[in-house]
């Protein structure tokens, strides 16, 4: 199934919009009854409204009513792989929770990280 998640990753990051950075991005969110839901990011002229692909991922899937997710796959082609941004794991953190997260790249080269290693110590509704 990770193999599933991360092959969705990298399908989808070629179906990223990124004429600014020309950096591709892809993700794969599975949700719990196995589900995978893709995004990748998608850019804007004004930079700053641009929605990175686990994002994309997010929002589709809450869009198709899953709710309860396993883990996500994010794809890059970076050596040094690409970790989700602060915005991201601040969503990721409020629909997911401490979610699994895959990282890879076009080489085959994966890593499997929790959010709370890469987000100890998050803001969310529990505080309000
Ligand atoms: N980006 C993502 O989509 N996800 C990440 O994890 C890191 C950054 C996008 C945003 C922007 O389109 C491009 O990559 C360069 O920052």
């Amino acid at each position: 199934m990770i193999d599933a998640l991360i092959a969705a990753a990298l399908a989808v990051r070629e179906n990223a919009f990124a004429p600014f950075s020309k950096f591709k991005v892809g993700a794969a969110l599975e949700d719990a009854d196995g589900g995978i839901h893709t995004g990748c990011n998608v850019e804007n002229a004004t930079y700053g409204l641009t929605v990175c692909a686990e994002r994309v991922a997010v929002f589709k899937a809450i869009s198709e009513s899953a709710r309860q997710f396993k883990r996500i796959a994010v794809a890059a082609d970076t050596e040094l792989l690409t970790p989700p941004c602060g915005a991201c794991r601040q969503i990721l953190w409020e629909f997911c929770g401490d979610i699994e997260i895959v990282l890879a790249n076009p080489r085959g080269k994966i890593e499997t990280w929790r959010l709370k290693e890469l987000f100890p110590r998050p803001f969310d509704a529990s505080y309000l």
